[in-house]
């Protein structure tokens, strides 16, 4: 009886050792043909896009492609995206596809992965073309680390100069732009070209998997480098007028920190040279038809601010009390209304829901923590959020005046937001119109207590004498 138990078990697990055996060796059959990275250091986003192409030289066939990262990059990754390219030439389309964080095991040297789902599995011989775009925050490091008034900002990044893949790479090239031709230095891994605002490594023949080669670009770097440590954007929908947006900032300065005094007369008479890293302006992208823009810290209301509106967009030109520098942080909160039809909509099954842009107002800005706090009208019910991307959500109520039962909030919360998160996301919800009488039935009622106590106080006779 024993006897054939431990035989079929036996079975069982050759079965299974045979069949992850398969799994891996499939996965080692895809190889990278060709390899394009560009790297854009531009700004303190920094943006790769990679061109892979992928082709199956294994018998089975492949669902899935697998994408390295070094650990030292994922912290800093804010967005991966991949997609399929269909067609030659001019007829050429993208078709988005999934990317999902995947755990592999025995990764070599902490290699972290994204895993891309395939439409259509890859067979045998057959090769796809993939688009891969992603973007780092965080990863330029000023050096030297304190700057004066009058110098430049430089700083370093560090990447490979061969693309990290569990698959080997046949040929690749990689292209970094630099926002100007100030380049202080850079690792040359032969052949590597420099050219004006580019660098070229590569081409690279044949490179086995994981292949890693450090490199580091020390250049000039003097765009702001705006960084909101903390944002806490507060919708709050009434049924009875519009959408009010309250923006808390606490904006930093993340570049090179301002070493000794500064000057404003120096800063104003050489603007071109004195404090170039330094920003006086930042733009915030507000919906069309805003209304009821303020400005304001926690001095008070700030009036050097313009807003130009067309039936796009609104534009509002925030200055801040003093320009910015290495280090300095301003505290400050906007607020604005928009109207209700913009935004608040019906669903075919009856419910209600906000269509509202997700991310930071501010131009070319990281948002460390970001905070969105959709407050629904009282009475609210079974609220629920739609954001295409993965984000900590939970709710809370609060209370304001005439509130009787408290208003549920909606909080979505998310680490690490970049421009490209200012996409559309919902929150959906049930609404009893019934609601939309307490508000008035409250007013009217304090009202008539207030009348009923005047009434009572002239009628009573409070006199001592009978
Ligand atoms: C891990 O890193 C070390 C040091 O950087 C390097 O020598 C080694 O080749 C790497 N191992 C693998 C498997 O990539
Ligand atoms: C600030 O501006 C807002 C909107 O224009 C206004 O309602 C408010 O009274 C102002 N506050 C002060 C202190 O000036
Ligand atoms: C939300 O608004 C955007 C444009 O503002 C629109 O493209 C999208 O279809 C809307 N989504 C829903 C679910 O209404």
């Amino acid at each position: 009886m024993a006897a054939p138990l431990r035989f079929r078990l036996a079975l069982v697990f050759s079965v299974f050792a045979l069949l992850s055996l398969l799994a891996r060796s499939s996965s080692q059959d895809l190889q990278i043909a060709n390899a394009e990275r560009r790297i854009d250091l531009t700004s303190h986003i920094i943006k790769v896009f990679l061109t892979l192409k992928v082709e199956n030289t294994g018998a089975s066939p492949a669902s899935e492609i697998l994408l390295a990262f070094p650990p030292t990059q994922v912290d800093h990754l804010a967005v991966v995206k991949a997609a399929a390219t269909v067609g030659k030439r001019k007829k050429k389309t993208y078709q988005p596809l999934d990317v999902n964080p995947s755990e592999q095991p025995d990764s070599p040297n902490g290699t972290k992965y994204f895993s891309v789902s395939l439409l259509k599995s890859l067979g045998k011989g057959e090769s796809v073309t993939l688009e891969v775009f992603y973007i780092l925050t965080h990863s330029l490091e000023p050096f030297p680390v304190e700057i004066s008034q009058s110098e430049s900002q430089l700083v370093y990044y560090r990447d490979s100069a061969i693309i990290l893949s569990p698959y080997a790479i046949k040929q690749q090239t990689t292209f970094i732009k630099t926002p100007s031709t100030n380049v202080e230095s850079y690792t040359i891994v032969d052949p590597t070209n420099r050219a004006g605002k580019e660098l070229k490594y590569g081409p690279y023949d044949e490179q086995p998997p994981y292949s890693y080669s450090p490199i580091v670009i020390h250049f000039e770097n003097n765009n702001p480098f705006a960084v909101v440590e903390e944002l806490v954007r507060e919708v709050e929908i009434s049924h009875w007028g519009s959408i009010q947006i309250t923006e808390h900032y606490k904006l930093v300065h993340a570049g090179a920190r301002h070493k000794g005094i500064f000057s404003r007369v120096e800063y104003q008479s050489r603007p071109s040279i004195s404090g170039v890293s330094s920003f006086k302006h930042i733009l915030a992208r507000l919906p069309p038809r805003v209304h009821s823009v303020y400005y304001r810290d926690e001095i008070g209301n700030i009036s050097s601010s313009h807003l130009r509106t067309n039936s796009w967009k609104s534009e509002l030109e925030i200055e801040p009390r003093y320009p910015l520098f290495g280090g300095w942080k301003a505290t400050f909160v906007i607020g604005y209304g928009v109207p209700l039809e913009d935004f608040l909509f019906e669903s075919s099954d009856g419910r209600r829901y906000l269509n509202f842009t997700f991310g930071c107002p501010l131009v070319e800005t990281i948002v460390d923590k970001l905070t969105v706090k959709v407050v629904l009208p009282e009475g609210s019910k079974e609220p629920s959020a739609v954001v295409p991307f993965p984000v900590e959500q939970h709710l809370e109520t609060s209370y304001s005046y005439l509130d009787v039962v408290g208003r549920t909030v909606v909080v979505l919360e998310k680490k690490n937001v970049v421009p490209e998160h200012g996409v559309p996301f919902q929150v959906y919800y049930n609404f009893n119109p019934i609601f939309m009488l307490a508000e008035p039935f409250m007013l009217a009622s304090v009202f008539f207590f207030f009348f009923m106590a005047c009434v009572a106080y002239l009628h009573i006779d409070l006199s001592i004498r009978k």
